[in-house]
């Protein structure tokens, strides 16, 4: 442990307690309601554990529990837990998608620990948006905080053969609507797909964000690779309960971690990962809460130096998290990609990144590949410009058939996803293997939020004629589980008035990876002319939450923060006034 530089007089927690005035007896008798005594709390730091657990959320299932074991911690280590439950964002049941309530849950975490008496916090997340919204919110609001990562859930079994979330569901509803498997079939996949708790268990967005938040230092060295029902995740969640006590003590405030050299370090490592397209919107959205002005271009430059070393689905071919874990997890990663990580970058544990993985060693070459032999000899992720993207849209290469590198064809265009739901299967749809799909109105605000459509079904005709990719482009994500030549968060969206809504069926769409361009084949005296039809969509929201969020959510290529929630909107919030 480092030097204390918080005395029990200085703890934030005090002003609450330890006046001899009257708000302060109000807040003594209240902690007594509840079987406290002064004993409990006198001089101890009070450490805040946002619990992400409900009924809803079936990857944080054992989070129920699992907060009992970072009490625990808190005890040992001489400090007073305090469980607040905070937004879920089921990922799987959540609608019309979690991506709506990123947001919501980052100004949740912001507000509840401002506005309560906390000196530290545990921040339990790992379903997709938890991660970054849990850290958004943790980061604005300054006080010490430790990422408790749920861990990923036990590899899928169907029949002996491997199942992955996510991208076995993709694959194998293909199969049944070319026919290839019957319904008695497919149940059984349901049934085997998800089989323990934790999150999503190949490198997708939940994978791809615990990770990210272990590069950034935000988490004990190793954690994010813990399989949820290891007992390893027990012990590792009674550590994050002491470490955050003496975390409080120290004074170590995420504005001390979260710095350049730790973004760029979650960057390499992303990339290293075969990351989910998801990651490059959060990345920059939590890089930016702490002054970090990250942009689309840094993606990309990462994207050429680094190679994807983790042969993880649905980049890699074999693996999964679990194999992963087994192989040595994400120290081991970080070893073997030391060359292109800052290793002095400050942690939460204390020690500099460097330190977490100097004794880790790879146990099995095949999961994690070495920089000279990459499953891919590029970053996961690419970023496109061009006259349907001006501001940027993103691409795994790593995850598409390599023959679309460069690629011309022709568009076919749905203006919504149950427009395209209903053409989709039709045997008389015009659509060869060469079209181009195109989705719009999907974007931040058409959405609304942004939905996981990205990943546009193949048409049926084309999957019984034995077609399993094709380049589809829109202004909406995909799941981090998905695969494809997915071109997605084209930005400015259709939504606002973005080019992508001036293209039309039958337009020549070419494609060219390497150059990283992405245009429609049409003059710019046609799309002057369409620009001048265009007419903008009516507002979706008139009330409520939806109606601040298409006021002030930005783009992707922004990483859709709300503009007021970006650390330099405005002067600093103060501390809440007592009395
Ligand atoms: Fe929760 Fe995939 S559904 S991580």
């Amino acid at each position: 442990m480092t030097e204390h530089r918080k005395t029990a007089q200085t703890l934030r927690s005090s002003r609450w307690f330890a006046p001899d005035d009257l708000r302060a007896f109000g807040h003594r008798s209240r902690a007594m309601q509840m079987g406290y005594d002064k004993e409990d709390w006198d001089g101890k730091p009070i450490i805040a554990i946002l619990n992400t657990w409900s009924d809803a959320q079936p990857c944080h299932a054992h989070f129920k529990h699992r907060v009992e074991d970072v009490k625990r911690g808190v005890f040992q280590a001489g400090g007073f837990p305090l469980e607040l439950p905070a937004l879920s964002l089921s990922e799987s049941l959540l609608k019309p998608t979690t991506m709506l309530y990123r947001n919501m849950l980052a100004m949740e975490v912001e507000e509840l620990l401002r506005g309560h008496p906390i000196d530290g916090t545990v921040l339990m997340g790992g379903c997709d948006k938890t991660t970054p919204g849990l850290i958004m919110g943790a980061v604005s609001a300054g006080y010490p905080m430790i990422y408790l990562p749920a861990g990923p859930m036990l590899r899928g079994n169907y029949r002996g053969e491997t199942l992955g979330s996510g991208s076995d569901s993709w694959k194998y509803w293909d199969e049944r609507r070319a026919g290839a498997i019957d319904a008695d079939e497919w149940q059984a996949v349901e049934a085997g797909i998800a089989r323990s708790y934790g999150h999503c268990m190949t490198m997708g967005t939940a994978s791809t964000m615990t990770a990210i938040a272990e590069a950034m230092g935000l988490t004990l060295p190793g954690a994010s690779s813990i399989p949820a029902a290891d007992a390893n995740h027990i012990r590792m969640s009674t550590r994050c309960g002491r470490r955050i006590v003496e975390m409080v003590w120290e004074d170590l405030t995420p504005n001390k971690i979260v710095t350049r050299d730790a973004v760029d370090n979650a960057i390499s490592v992303a990339m290293a990962l075969g990351c989910s397209t998801n990651a490059v919107i959060h990345l920059i959205a939590m890089a930016r809460r702490a002054g970090v002005k990250l942009t689309l271009d840094d993606l990309d430059a990462a994207g050429r130096t680094v190679p994807v070393i983790a042969n993880i689905r649905p980049s890699g071919k074999t693996y999964l998290m679990e194999d992963f874990y087994y192989a040595g997890g994400l120290r081991a990663l970080m070893a073997r990609l030391r060359e292109k990580l800052n290793l002095d970058a400050p942690t939460v544990s204390g020690n500099p990144l460097g330190a977490g993985f100097e004794d880790a060693r790879v146990n099995n070459d095949d999961v994690i590949k070495t920089l000279d032999d990459p499953i891919y000899p590029e970053g996961s992720l690419a970023v496109l410009r061009g006259n349907l993207a001006p501001d940027g849209a993103v691409i795994k290469p790593a995850a598409c058939d390599p023959r679309f590198y460069n690629h011309e064809g022709p568009a076919l265009v749905f203006d919504s996803y149950p427009d395209m739901k209903v053409q989709i299967d039709d045997p008389d749809l015009d659509v060869t293997a060469d079209t181009v799909l195109v989705l719009r109105y999907a974007g931040p605000q058409g959405g609304p939020g942004m939905p996981e459509w990205g990943m546009l079904p193949i048409p049926q005709k084309l999957l019984k004629a034995g077609v399993r990719d094709m380049v589809r482009l829109s202004d909406a994500r995909m799941s981090g589980t998905s695969y494809g030549a997915c071109i997605l968060h084209a930005a400015p969206e259709a939504y606002i008035g973005g080019p992508l809504a001036l293209v039309r069926t039958g337009d020549r769409i070419r494609l060219d990876l390497p150059k990283r361009t992405i245009d429609m084949l049409v003059d710019e005296t046609e799309l002057a002319k369409r620009r001048a039809a265009w007419n903008a969509p009516p507002r979706r929201y008139e009330r409520g939450y939806g109606y601040m969020f298409s006021k002030h959510i930005r783009q992707a290529n922004e990483g859709c923060d709300f503009d007021f929630l970006e650390t330099d909107f405005g002067k600093a919030v103060a501390e809440p006034d007592i009395f």
